[in-house]
């Protein structure tokens, strides 16, 4: 590494939430005088256009240096897959540090490689806590958190977790959030919900929910999803939902035979929506129901209610400064807080502090400071 072009920090992707975070980063990487260079290689972990190439391009995300391609498996073999692939690619650019974002299969794969190498593995998003081990993720978080030497946080509960986990507060900066950096820095280019739904009917343009469903527990056993599209079924009879349909999701609907449960009923399917025509259709919508984790912020940051579809929250600002709602998945409790958002308008909710678009910023201003602290020592 040369004192001219700065440290080279190896970022990593893998999955869709992983873009919109990794897309400041390498801005403010990359800006001229930032002390810093950004590499980037992508796992594959998602490889289907919708899933990664409508990102790439919206976002302007560099086109990674190098591409994985380990598509899709088990839990196992899709991390040992990344991990296999990834060793080699350290070996060759000797980067000054990894840096990994969010909590997916991707994520603490290269961490793990990165650290036994001995190269520092940064971590951002790092603190997040559901209190749920069944979930992948919140393994995927614990886990990297104690690999990582700098650890980036959204939100202050993250520091409290992190340090009830045995680790020091010394490697810990709460910095806001870098998803909410990509918000507003392309809200102003959201496609029009509008064009999305042109074919739609007028139904979907007098107001609309919005709906998302993907996580394991909600898809994958037939008897929830049923619950779940069942009562969906019923709040779109009066609030028409637009469903744009994860690839995991469409498989086990159409495995469950549950196809039959939402046609004829005023839901509209859609492939994967981009990022600027999920952005516009968030904005638009009256309410969102969703069990994902980064739609929980975007929903608070944008100012739309949004109902969780889960148990837990790993995000507890978007309960408590936010507009998000955690209501499980039992039809009463769905319709309850359905119920309250049509009739009272939902949480006003506020902004939580370092929501401002300037995270990446003060991630490469701390992270060039550290990495030049690293190499004097
Ligand atoms: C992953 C993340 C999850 C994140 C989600 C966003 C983990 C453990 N989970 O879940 O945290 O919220 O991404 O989408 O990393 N598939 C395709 N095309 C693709 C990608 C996947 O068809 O481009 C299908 C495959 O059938 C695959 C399934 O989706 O088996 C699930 O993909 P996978 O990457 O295993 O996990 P996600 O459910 O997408």
């Amino acid at each position: 590494m040369s004192e001219q072009t700065g440290a080279n920090i190896l970022c990593v992707v893998g999955a869709r939430p992983n873009f919109m975070k990794i897309a400041p980063i390498m801005r403010a990487f990359n800006a001229a005088g930032s002390g810093l260079r950004a590499s980037l290689v992508h796992t594959g972990q998602h490889y289907d256009a919708a899933m990664k190439h409508a990102f790439f391009e919206q976002l302007h995300i560099p086109e990674p240096d190098v591409d994985l391609g380990v598509g899709s498996g088990t839990h196992a073999e899709q991390t040992a897959q990344i991990m296999l692939k990834f060793e080699p690619v350290l070996d060759a650019q000797q980067p000054d540090a990894v840096l990994v974002v969010g909590d997916v299969n991707s994520t603490i794969a290269c961490a793990l490689v990165a650290v036994k190498k001995g190269i520092p593995v940064i971590h951002v998003e790092a603190g997040l806590r559901s209190g749920d081990r069944g979930m992948p993720e919140e393994i995927n978080r614990i886990l990297t958190d104690q690999l990582s030497d700098l650890l980036f946080t959204t939100e202050m509960s993250a520091a409290d977790n992190l340090e009830r986990e045995g680790i020091s507060r010394d490697k810990v900066f709460f910095v806001g959030n870098v998803m909410i950096d990509t918000l507003r820095y392309n809200l102003a280019s959201a496609t029009p919900s509008a064009s999305t739904l042109a074919e739609a009917g007028p139904r979907f343009t007098e107001g609309y929910g919005l709906l998302t469903l993907h996580r394991p527990s909600n898809v994958d056993d037939p008897t929830v999803l049923r619950r779940l599209l069942t009562e969906l079924v019923d709040i779109s009879r009066e609030t028409p939902l637009v469903f744009p349909v994860h690839p995991r999701t469409r498989a086990r609907i159409r495995d469950a035979g549950l196809d039959a449960v939402i046609a004829g009923a005023d839901i509209l399917l859609l492939p994967p929506q981009g990022y600027l025509e999920m952005l516009g259709l968030m904005r638009d919508a009256r309410v969102v129901l969703t069990d994902s984790g980064g739609i929980q912020e975007e929903t608070t940051a944008l100012g739309v209610p949004c109902i969780t579809l889960r148990e837990s929250t790993e995000r507890p600002i978007t309960v408590e400064q936010g507009t998000n709602t955690v209501v499980g998945t039992e039809s009463a409790a769905i319709r309850k807080a359905y119920r309250e958002v049509i009739q009272g308008g939902g949480k006003a909710g506020r902004q939580p502090e370092y929501w401002d678009g300037q995270a990446a910023q003060r991630i490469a201003s701390i992270l060039a400071r550290w990495c030049g602290g690293v190499r004097q020592a």
